[in-house]
């Protein structure tokens, strides 16, 4: 009996054991993706000139890429290399944004625009790993993202060593089970698209530059699948250093008369909500970067805001201080 016991137990352990090691390896599989070879950086200062204004704005890339020691001041509009450091630990794994500089040893010196541009549109990185979904740029237009290439060539080479990300087992059996894997784009992205206060400019920007939609639309925080209906909010982002242990819900920003932010906010009051700043210190909002977005461009976003469907969806509060009890 206790024999027959122990060859079970010994089974389950050989099982297991194998499953694990299994899922170490077709979990740090690599993604053959062809790099693309259509888009290439520019020397053109009015190009690096637009891809700054992206970074340090809208696109919010500063907003990661620096050191989270460096948060004020990439609030407060101070322009600095790229050099990475924010890192978030969540349960797939230590997710680490890396240096942008194009340093040749710890940047992306090395790198070929196919590269870059494979890294943004396709979610792989260069040692051919999928990417977790913190960059959903897929589709932005042919030129914005020369324009961003341009800039992060243009920037001043600076060493500083980033450690690669690290999948947990968890993140390994995701990317196993195919719930990581290189997202191409869905829409074919455009090749460029006119900057102005248009309702369609707003949608481009709310969609696949500033990723309202991302933080603004509930999400299961293992794989990033929308769970419930795009920009109603309830989007619950965990307690963590950047966020100063507060956790925070994302409010509903449809038109909805009664829940919806939307609903009730003037053209004027949005932008001037923008040009304030954060309020909540440990916002994950990028709102610093957001302040320096354009007039038009903030029209267009408000502009854009409006014509979505209403959905009524009551964000009780917004923030939770470390300790105090968060709504399921
Ligand atoms: C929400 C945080 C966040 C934002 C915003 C962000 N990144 Fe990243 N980025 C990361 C993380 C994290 C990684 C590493 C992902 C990995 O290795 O799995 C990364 C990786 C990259 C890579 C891949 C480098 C390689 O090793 O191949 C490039 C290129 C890049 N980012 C460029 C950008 C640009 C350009 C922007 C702005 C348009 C941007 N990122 C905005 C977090 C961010
Ligand atoms: C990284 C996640 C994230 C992104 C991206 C993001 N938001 Fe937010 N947003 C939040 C969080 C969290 C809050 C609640 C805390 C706060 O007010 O800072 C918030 C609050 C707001 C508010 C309410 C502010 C107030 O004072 O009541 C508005 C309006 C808003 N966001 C609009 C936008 C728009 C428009 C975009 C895209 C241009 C955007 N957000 C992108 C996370 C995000």
């Amino acid at each position: 009996m206790k024999k027959t016991l122990l060859r079970v137990v010994l089974v389950i352990v050989i099982l297991f054991g194998s499953l694990i090691a299994y899922i170490g390896v077709a979990g740090n599989k690599d993604f053959i993706v062809p790099i693309p070879d259509n888009l290439h950086a520019s020397k053109d200062p009015a190009v690096i000139a637009r891809g700054k204004y992206l970074a340090f704005g809208p696109a919010h890339c500063a907003s990661c890429h620096t050191p989270l020691s460096k948060k004020a001041e990439i609030d407060q509009g101070k322009e600095m290399p790229l050099i990475g450091g924010w890192a978030v630990d969540i349960p797939p794994g230590k997710f680490r944004a890396g240096n942008l500089t194009p340093d040749e040893e710890t940047g992306i010196g090395k790198l070929t625009d196919g590269q870059l541009v494979r890294a943004l549109r396709y979610s792989v990185n260069h040692n051919d790993k999928a990417m977790f979904p913190f960059m959903p740029f897929q589709e932005m237009s042919d030129e914005d993202m020369v324009a961003l290439i341009s800039f992060l060539r243009s920037q001043e080479p600076v060493k500083n060593k980033i450690e690669p990300t690290e999948y947990s087992l968890l993140g390994k059996a995701l990317i196993t089970l195919g719930a990581f894997k290189p997202m191409p784009p869905v829409n074919t992205p455009p090749v460029s698209v006119p900057v102005d206060s248009s309702i369609a400019y707003g949608e481009y920007v709310a969609h696949r530059v500033a990723n309202c939609v991302g933080c603004h639309t509930e999400r299961d925080l293992h794989t990033g699948k929308a769970l419930g209906p795009l920009f109603a909010g309830g989007f619950k982002l965990p307690a963590d250093a950047m966020s100063e242990g507060y956790t925070f819900i994302t409010p509903n920003l449809t038109p909805d008369p009664e829940t919806g932010i939307m609903g009730s906010w003037s053209e004027e009051a949005f932008i001037a909500r923008f040009r304030k700043g954060r309020v909540f210190s440990g916002s994950q909002m990028p709102w610093g970067s957001f302040s320096r977005m354009s007039d038009p461009e903030l029209k267009a976003v408000y502009r854009y805001l409006r014509t979505l469907q209403p959905v009524k969806n009551k964000i009780e509060k917004v923030a939770y201080a470390p300790g105090e009890k968060v709504p399921a």
